[in-house]
């Protein structure tokens, strides 16, 4: 990695600015649901700390579209900080993200202090990487250290902009994503199986060409499987179809027919709720007013016995709708046998994978579950993340 890193900085006496993606799920209530961004966070907050800096750390929450609104508020985020570091975290809680008052507080911070600064998308300029912000928030500190991998995709006033104007470095969790993934693609132990579901063949195009590249298999389920199945002359009855990308399907079957495994059986239901009528049928009988909602067992057992001969397992996407109860067999399966291989490089990327393996227990068992959804579909696709481009080169 020819970025900076915390170990290149000086960080006595400094006060550091972390970009943190502290963008957690809430319930109705506005209680935090999954706290694993918050807790990938504090190795570097740590790491800080430890070496006399001062932290001021930074975020967004959601889509507040540029206006305070306090449903996005960061305060259950500095709450659950607060707990889990067992020390007080000062929350500016301010409509302009920063303004005198917060800068007259950062003025005042001392080695060991925290501050967690409001949502940053309060301010229109955040997402745009336009107007004051970066040069309001880097007023605040002495350095700039990224750590935001879930939102290193976007390239943004808190985490592009301000590297313009303090030397930069990335964060520990930011290093390690990029570390693991990095090497997976580059130099992976094979056999290597990428596994990508998900519902939509134009969203995943990209990872699939890229995986296609390197991966000696490449596993397809989830919605897209049936723009395949069509690309095969299959019928699909009702299921999800891109009609537009048909031709492009088939142009990638055509190309990598060893390398690419289908479903061969499919879960179908008569409607897309969990409790209607369903059955399993081989993927060329999808009965016409059926839809497929899950990959079958036959395919399952075929993935996971390629899944338990590979050497790096990189998953990206559900194999079938997994939050109904009826059709999260396949995901299921093919978590528990990725969970089973000890002697592989698993990698989960975030988003919906992530969370279908949370709801089986076998997180632990995985080597890496990647923080960032969208950031780590595109690091696999083999895209320069505008977040990790904007550091300091060493
Ligand atoms: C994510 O959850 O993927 C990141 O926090 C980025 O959020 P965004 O899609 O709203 O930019």
């Amino acid at each position: 990695m020819n970025k900076k890193t915390l170990k290149d900085l000086v960080l006595k006496d400094k006060k550091v600015l972390v970009r943190c993606d502290f963008n957690v799920p809430l319930d109705k209530e506005g209680n935090i649901t999954d706290d694993t961004r918050i807790v990938s966070a504090l190795p570097t907050i740590n790491y800080l700390l430890e070496n006399g800096a001062a932290v001021i750390l930074m975020s967004h929450l959601g889509r507040p579209g540029g206006q305070a609104d306090r449903k996005y508020s960061l305060l259950p985020v500095a709450k659950r900080l607060s707990s889990l570091l067992g020390r007080d975290v000062c929350f500016e809680d301010r409509d302009l993200v920063v303004d005198d008052e917060v800068k007259a507080s950062a003025a005042k911070l001392k080695p060991g202090d925290i501050m967690l600064l409001q949502n940053t998308r309060f301010r229109k300029e955040e997402t745009k990487n336009a107007g004051t912000l970066a040069q309001d928030l880097a007023s605040l500190g002495d350095l700039f250290v990224n750590d935001a991998f879930g939102t290193a995709h976007r390239a943004h006033s808190s985490n592009v902009g301000i590297c313009e104007f303090l030397p930069s470095a990335l964060g520990l969790l930011v290093e390690k994503e990029v570390e693991v993934m990095g090497n997976a693609l580059k130099e992976p132990k094979r056999p290597f199986t990428a596994i990508l579901g998900g519902a939509k063949v134009s969203d995943k195009i990209g990872v699939i060409e890229n995986l296609l590249n390197i991966a000696d298999k490449v596993l397809i389920g989830g919605g897209m499987t049936y723009t395949f199945l069509k690309a095969k002359g299959y019928n699909t009855g009702k299921s999800l179809l891109e009609e537009d990308k048909v031709d492009l399907a088939a142009t990638i079957l055509e190309k990598a027919k060893d390398k690419i495994l289908l479903p061969v059986d499919t879960v179908v239901a008569r409607e897309f709720r969990n409790d209607t009528e369903f059955f399993t049928v081989d993927a060329d009988k999808i009965p016409d007013d059926w839809m497929g909602l899950d990959i079958g067992e036959k395919t399952g057992d075929m993935f996971a016995d390629v899944i338990n001969k590979s050497k790096t397992i990189i998953w990206n996407g559900p194999l079938g709708v997994f939050e109904m109860d009826n059709f999260a067999a396949g995901t299921n399966k093919v978590a528990k046998a990725i969970a089973d291989n000890k002697d592989a490089i698993s990698i989960i990327g975030g988003g919906d994978s992530a969370a279908a393996v949370e709801k089986t227990g076998l997180s632990k068992n995985i080597t890496h579950i990647s923080t960032g959804g969208g950031a780590s579909l595109e690091f696999l696709e083999g895209k320069i993340l505008p977040g990790i481009d904007a550091v300091d080169d060493k």
